[in-house]
């Protein structure tokens, strides 16, 4: 049998799956782009991350053998996208075993399904090794029958680890030839040579390493199998297509847009370019908002937006003068949506995100053009012909216009730009921020020593559901970074317990303060946290004496605080199912953060609230505050859950035995501390209502005391206010609706005064007119309050000196406005009122501009204002023709 050139990038997806569950492998849906409890790595970019708690022997996987196409996101190569091969986003098929089989088995199928499955040519293939590695090339040579002179020796055969630290281990790599053609013709042209004749397909890593920060490597308590194929890649080959963009799975995008821009791809090397930028950024951009990233200036929201202004800026050079980006999305979800049904059911809100972000960028783009256009000027006029660094970098920084094009624009007018100083400007801002990130690397210091507290004692249990203080041992206590036997005070620290009644922050809640104590010492605990699953870690100061590993102590919860943040917590489920009540099933939860001051929650909302909405709201929780129903708490399997109709959270990974939390109708999985019942929460009121981005709305609202505190101040405020009134707080509305109708009519009258007063001195003025070459000019300063007063005047005394020539100039304060009215009769005659405001407004230290018979201008330099109006007296007897 020979390939089937006729499979689509669809197909092939489905083919790999499917292989691999006949193998005994789980279908395991895609991890989202944004990874999940693993802040060493901005985005998604192998199938591996989800597993990497399971290679690791942190948590037990669903499976021992899985299988995924996994989305994957690579940011180092964005500036390159629009050649023939480079993609940010892409699809990873992968296979995957957890101490289960290894080297042979991976190997087997791996070539079993190339050649049997997708009847790829055995000589096309050629395997790669790690040159430390003997038992992947007998391997090959058992199961395939390579010679051993025929499998290539690579060092770069080494995967991982992903990020800073993780799990990595040599690998095998199978290469493609494309064919002689695509060839150097060098004699030792082999896989792994730089030319395009050799195509890396898969990669087969054999997972047996843990690599920490420090480059040091211990073996992981099993053996895994991790491999990853591009599926583009491999649909190319497939499919025997030169490009990666003549897949189907990209070439239906370009087709798209060459279709709206009548522009056929296969053109010009220019148009090109830009229609696989759109194809690629478009399907990024659909991927990522699906996964909850949004526009932003850092981390992947900067990405982000990094990569739509780069979109919508290839748009722009294909002509697309209107927004296009809603159309990408629905060619992308089309093409798509069938396997990663996330973008189907998010269609709506992944046009919406997008589509604001183009709008703000276009008008960015504008901004951006006109701060251009001033520099160039101002450049032109002082003979310069670079634009400095810093300015390049200041229009990129703060006005997020791009480089590339500042570079363009300036280059078609005669321009070059400073690069090494935009350079040095960006090199500062990138310390800078460097400063601000040299936490992390503490914080990676600790985690390798609770990492090995995990591993030794196990999990802390947690006793803070039912009381708030409990007798704890002390299992471990680190110190900066390192595990210390005993700590004396002053010491900030972290320390472990046995069990503890503290929460630590998860779930929006956040954690406990409190102390622990022993007749010893006492430790003031400032924050609780979970850096580790199940490991609860206390941090804070010891204030007074010693604290020794295996000492006992008593921890104590600070009451007040804890029963305040269970009140706000309680609230938030509340406010969650009234929500759903009114606004329908689409409301979905996107963050929280539950405070003992105040909760804050965010949500998908199809609609922005109204202030009925609101009162609707704060209306039913408070009855359900009333009714008092008691919280339950139950344990029980996720599938369990689910059936019940529990809410949980989008793109959360829960374990297989979750906690359901139920009040009244509302029900969720939960794993925070809650009221007994209802009642305690006392009162609810929402105090703000607000977008935080497309179709994501957030509310923050109050409970208990602060809810008292909050209006018991509001009442004040009106009390005082009454009392500045002189009237009865029920007054208040009444008086103040009169105080500003009043207001009104005295600024009217203020105007109608400084009208009559404009009209006296401009009338004094028609005196004052000099003859210049036959022509009545008036040039002179008058007192205006402001431009649009100053302007009248101009247009009476144009009225009532016919044939002449008017410029006023007025002291405003912090600067000095110009008015310029030119008979228009007299245009003809070679004056320009714009001209004449462009010239005396530089005289005053500033600009002018305008039409030919009326002109406006200003400036700040107040000691020109004389000069400023001779010069306009010589610009007329030099300009009349
Ligand atoms: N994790 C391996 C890769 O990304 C398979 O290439």
């Amino acid at each position: 049998m020979s390939v089937d050139t006729t499979l689509t990038g669809t197909e092939i997806r489905a083919r790999f799956l499917d292989f691999y569950a006949s193998q005994g492998h789980v279908k395991m849906p895609s991890s989202s782009l944004v990874p999940h409890n693993d802040p060493t790595v901005l985005l998604t970019t192998a199938g591996m991350q989800q597993m990497i708690p399971y290679f690791l022997g942190r948590e037990t996987p669903p499976a021992v053998r899985m299988t995924s196409s996994q989305k994957c996101f690579r940011t180092t190569d964005i500036d390159k996208v629009g050649n023939q091969r480079t993609l940010t986003f892409f699809e990873m098929l992968g296979n995957f075993s957890v101490g289960d089989y290894f080297k042979r088995e991976a190997i087997t199928y791996a070539w079993e399904f190339l050649t049997k499955v997708l009847h790829l040519p055995a000589d096309r293939l050629h395997p790669t090794v790690h040159p430390e590695d003997d038992e992947a090339p007998q391997l090959w040579q058992e199961i395939a029958g390579y010679a051993d002179e025929a499998i290539v020796r690579l060092d770069e055969n080494w995967w991982g680890p992903p990020g800073a630290s993780g799990p990595c281990g040599p690998d095998s790599e199978i290469y493609y030839d494309r064919g002689v053609a695509y060839g150097c013709g060098q004699a030792d042209c082999k896989p792994g040579c730089e030319c395009e004749r050799f195509l890396e397909i898969w990669n087969l890593v054999f997972m047996q390493f843990y690599q920490d920060l420090d480059g040091s490597r211990t073996p992981l308590p099993r053996r895994n199998i991790d491999t990853g194929m591009g599926l583009e890649r491999l649909t190319m080959v497939l499919q025997g297509k030169e490009s990666v963009f003549d897949t189907d799975l990209l070439r239906t995008i370009i087709d798209r847009f060459a279709t709206i821009t009548e522009t056929p791809y296969g053109r010009d090397a220019k148009s090109d370019t830009s229609l696989r930028v759109i194809a690629d950024h478009g399907r990024s951009l659909v991927f990522l908002a699906a996964d909850g990233v949004l526009p932003s200036n850092e981390g992947r929201g900067y990405i982000f937006r990094r990569i739509l202004r780069r979109a919508v800026r290839h748009g722009k050079l294909l002509g697309l003068d209107k927004p296009f980006l809603a159309e990408a999305a629905n060619t992308v979800i089309d093409l798509m949506g069938d396997y990663y049904t996330e973008l189907k059911t998010q269609r709506e809100r992944i046009i919406e995100v997008l589509s604001l972000e183009e709008k703000k960028f276009s008008q960015t783009l504008n901004t951006g053009l006109s701060l251009l256009n001033d520099l160039l000027q101002d450049l032109k006029q002082r003979q310069q012909s670079t634009i400095p660094g810093e300015e390049v970098f200041r229009l990129y920084d703060t006005h997020g216009f791009p480089v590339e094009l500042t570079q363009e624009i300036a280059a078609e007018q005669g321009f070059s730009i400073d690069a090494s100083g935009f350079e040095q400007s960006m090199q500062r801002q990138q310390e800078r921020s460097r400063a601000g990130a040299s936490n992390t690397f503490a914080q990676a210091q600790d985690d390798r020593a609770l990492t090995e507290i995990l591993q030794r004692h196990g999990t802390t249990e947690f006793l803070g559901y039912d009381g708030l203080v409990g007798s704890s041992k002390v299992i471990a206590l680190v110190v900066n970074g390192e595990e210390v036997s005993a700590i004396s005070a002053p010491q900030r620290a972290l320390v472990i317990l046995d069990k503890t009644p503290f929460y630590a922050e998860s779930g929006g809640q956040i954690g406990d303060h409190g102390d622990l104590s022993s007749p010893m010492g006492n430790f003031q605990v400032q924050d609780t946290r979970r850096p580790l699953k199940g490991l609860i870690v206390h941090y804070g100061e010891l204030t007074e004496g010693h604290l020794r590993v295996g000492d006992t102590v008593q921890a104590d919860v600070i009451e007040q605080r804890r029963a305040d943040t269970m009140r706000n917590h309680s609230a938030t489920h509340l406010l969650h199912k009234a929500l759903r009540d009114l606004l329908g099933p689409q409301v979905q939860q996107r963050g929280s953060l539950v405070e003992p001051e105040r909760l804050r929650f965010d949500f998908t909302s199809p609609r922005p609230l109204t202030s009925a909405d609101l009162s609707h709201i704060d209306g039913q929780i408070n009855e359900w505050i009333r009714a008092n129903y008691p919280v339950q708490t139950k344990i029980m399997p996720i599938h369990d859950a689910m059936d019940t109709g529990a809410m949980a959270l989008f793109g959360e990974k829960y374990d297989d035995i979750v906690r359901v939390v139920s009040m009244g109708s509302s029900i969720e999985l939960c794993g925070g501390t809650h009221c007994a019942t209802t009642g305690q929460i006392g009162s609810y009121i929402t105090v703000q209502e607000t977008s935080i981005a497309a179709g994501i709305r957030r509310i923050e609202a109050l409970t208990g005391r602060a809810a008292d505190a909050y209006l018991r101040q509001r009442r004040e405020t009106v009390e005082r206010i009454a009392s500045l009134l002189q009237v009865q707080t029920d007054q208040v509305e009444t008086r103040v609706e009169q105080i500003l109708q009043d207001l009104t009519a005295a600024r009217r009258q203020i105007t109608h005064y400084q009208r009559n007063e404009a009209q006296a001195q401009a009338l004094s003025l028609i005196q004052q007119a000099q003859d210049i070459a036959g022509i009545p000019v008036i040039a002179a300063t008058v007192s205006a309050p402001d431009a649009k007063v100053l302007r009248d005047m101009g247009e009476m005394l144009r009225d009532k000196v016919p044939q002449g020539v008017v410029v006023l100039a007025s002291d405003l304060g912090e600067r000095i406005a110009l008015q310029v009215n030119i008979d228009p009769a007299l245009t003809k005659r070679g004056l320009n009122a714009g001209k004449l405001a462009g010239a005396v407004g530089e005289r005053l230290g500033g600009k002018g501009g305008g039409r030919p018979d009326s002109a406006q201008g200003g400036g700040k330099d107040k000691t020109a204002i004389e000069p400023a109006l001779e010069l306009a007296k010589a610009f007329v007897r030099d300009n009349l023709k």
